[in-house]
Order: C-alpha cells, then sequence, then structure tokens
C-alpha cells in the first residue's frame, strides 16, 4: 500500500492528529506542508518530525478569500499539490463551554463557527476547484468527529455532522473527477485540544468500549490507509474511530 498522492498540505498539522499525520506521511516519502496559525507551534512540530520532506506556513484558515493563493505558495514550495488533510479547528475546548444551549454568546458563535464551520466549507471547496481547474487527481482528507454522532446541542457537533454531509455530497460528485474525498470521525484522542480532561494517555477512558484514549498515530494509520492507493474504495465516507463510543445498543 503506498500513498495515492504525495505533495500534500495539512492544515492543523502543528499539534495533535495533524502532527502524526504529518510524521507518517513524512516517513512515507510525502512531501508536506503543515500550516497553522502559531508559528512556534509548527517550528516545534517540524523540528520534532525532523524531516528534509517537512515544510510550514502559517496562515489562518478563516481567511477564505486568501485559499488559493496559499495552495499556490504551497505548490511552488512542494513542486506542485495534490492531497489536503483538512485536520485544523478550535473545537469546544476553545470556550471549554458551548455543549448547552444557553451556554454561548452570538459574539463567540461567530468566532468559533467561522473556522469550524464556515471555512470547512469553503477549504473543502476552494481544494476542489484548485484541483479541478489543473485537472489534478487528488485527495482530501476532512476530520468530523463523534461529537457528530452524540446528542450534544452546541455548535461543534452541528458543524462535524455539516463536514461529514459535505463529505459525503462533494465525494460523491468529484470522484468521478478522480477526487478522492474522505473523512475520519475520531473519538477522544490524546491532543491538546482534549487537555482539559485528558491528562495521561494512561488515564482510563470509560466512556469508549475500549476504555482508553485513542493515540494521534492510531488516527494516522487510517489516514494513511484513506489516502493510500486502496483508500479510493471508499469515496464519500467518514469512517468512525471512536474506540465504540457510540455503537448502537
Ligand atoms: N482530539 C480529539 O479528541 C478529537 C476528537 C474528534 C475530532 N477531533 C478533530 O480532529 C482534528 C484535529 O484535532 P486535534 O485533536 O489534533 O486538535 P489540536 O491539537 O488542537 O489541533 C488543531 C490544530 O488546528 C490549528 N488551527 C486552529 N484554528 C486554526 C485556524 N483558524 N487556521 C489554521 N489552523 C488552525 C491549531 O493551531 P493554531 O492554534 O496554531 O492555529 C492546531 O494545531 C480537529 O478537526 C478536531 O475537531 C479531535
Amino acid at each position: 500500500m503506498k500513498l495515492r498522492n504525495d505533495k500534500i498540505l495539512i492544515f492543523g498539522g502543528g499539534s495533535g492528529i495533524g502532527k502524526a499525520i504529518a510524521k507518517r506521511f513524512c516517513d512515507a516519502g510525502a512531501s508536506v506542508v503543515i500550516v497553522g496559525r502559531t508559528e512556534a507551534k509548527l517550528q516545534a512540530a517540524a523540528e520534532e518530525i525532523n524531516s528534509r520532506n517537512l515544510h510550514y506556513k502559517v496562515f489562518d484558515i478563516a481567511d477564505v478569500n486568501k485559499h488559493i493563493e496559499l495552495f499556490d505558495e504551497v505548490s511552488t514550495i512542494l513542486g506542485g499539490l495534490n492531497g489536503f488533510v483538512n485536520c485544523a479547528a478550535l473545537g469546544s475546548g476553545v470556550l471549554g463551554r458551548g455543549y448547552e444551549p444557553w451556554d454561548i454568546t452570538s459574539e463567540e458563535w461567530d468566532t468559533v463557527t467561522a473556522v469550524d464551520f464556515k471555512a470547512a466549507y469553503f477549504l473543502m471547496r476552494n481544494e476542489i476547484d484548485y484541483m479541478l481547474e489543473r485537472g489534478i487527481r487528488g485527495n482530501i482528507l476532512n476530520f468530523a468527529s463523534n461529537a457528530a454522532y452524540t446528542d450534544i446541542i452546541g455548535y461543534y457537533g452541528a458543524s462535524k455532522e455539516a463536514i461529514i454531509k459535505w463529505t459525503r455530497s462533494f465525494g460523491k460528485k468529484y470522484g468521478h473527477n478522480g477526487i478522492i474525498i474522505n473523512g475520519i470521525a475520531p473519538g477522544a484522542t490524546f491532543t491538546p485540544m482534549i487537555k482539559r480532561y485528558a491528562h495521561s494517555i494512561d488515564q482510563k477512558y470509560e466512556r469508549h468500549a475500549i476504555e482508553r484514549f485513542i493515540r494521534p498515530d492510531e488516527i494516522a494509520e487510517l489516514a494513511f490507509y484513506l489516502m493510500s492507493d486502496y483508500g479510493e474504495i471508499i469515496c464519500g465516507h467518514t469512517v468512525v474511530a471512536d474506540g465504540g463510543d457510540n455503537v448502537a445498543t
């Protein structure tokens, strides 16, 4: 099994799941640019991964009118661009609240949905546009969440459910053009996003049937499969990797 494409842009690659995917893909010989808003974080990730295939770029995905400009810059760095991993998100942890219907102000709503909802849509659309115009038979991997399948009322689950929906509809439409779009819906994965309640990878986590947190490298392995030459048979779907969180009873 090998990656279907090898010039990859990873949004949110400075930490957590995105960083683990960057390492996995560099190890497999791909050229990768990781993107985030914080230069120090990206630099630290690049030092840790320590691959000459890895580059980084500071960018805020909420700047939706500059996506194509960024893709052009990344393409210049990598000598092409044919794969995207959309892993950047603020997550509900950024407020520490937002699970209850009255637990968010309209200003907070605008801040978090500008990234987790609006930018998630425009990234997908602009990535497709970019590849269609250049005849690139590329890959897109989106990040949803187990939160999409729970009964939480806040914005996060709804934004992740939207990502599953767009993955399905864009995936079906543009698979015909050789653009393979899939998603992953992780359960609680040991990253900075869940540091409010995840203090150690060895901590027992009974909400999952496997009674532990998921490791970022485990998600990275699934990402590798979905973006491999085998992965296109799963086209337009979001694979749930939640350690048995939302298994129907
Ligand atoms: N960890 C979990 O338990 C879990 C569960 C389900 C789903 N997920 C999803 O998995 C994905 C990865 O999450 P993670 O756990 O790896 O979280 P993380 O470590 O917090 O990584 C998210 C990354 O996104 C970047 N980011 C945030 N806003 C951005 C923006 N506006 N523009 C560019 N980059 C931005 C952050 O860097 P800067 O702050 O420097 O920009 C950060 O490096 C997310 O989509 C998350 O919703 C995570």
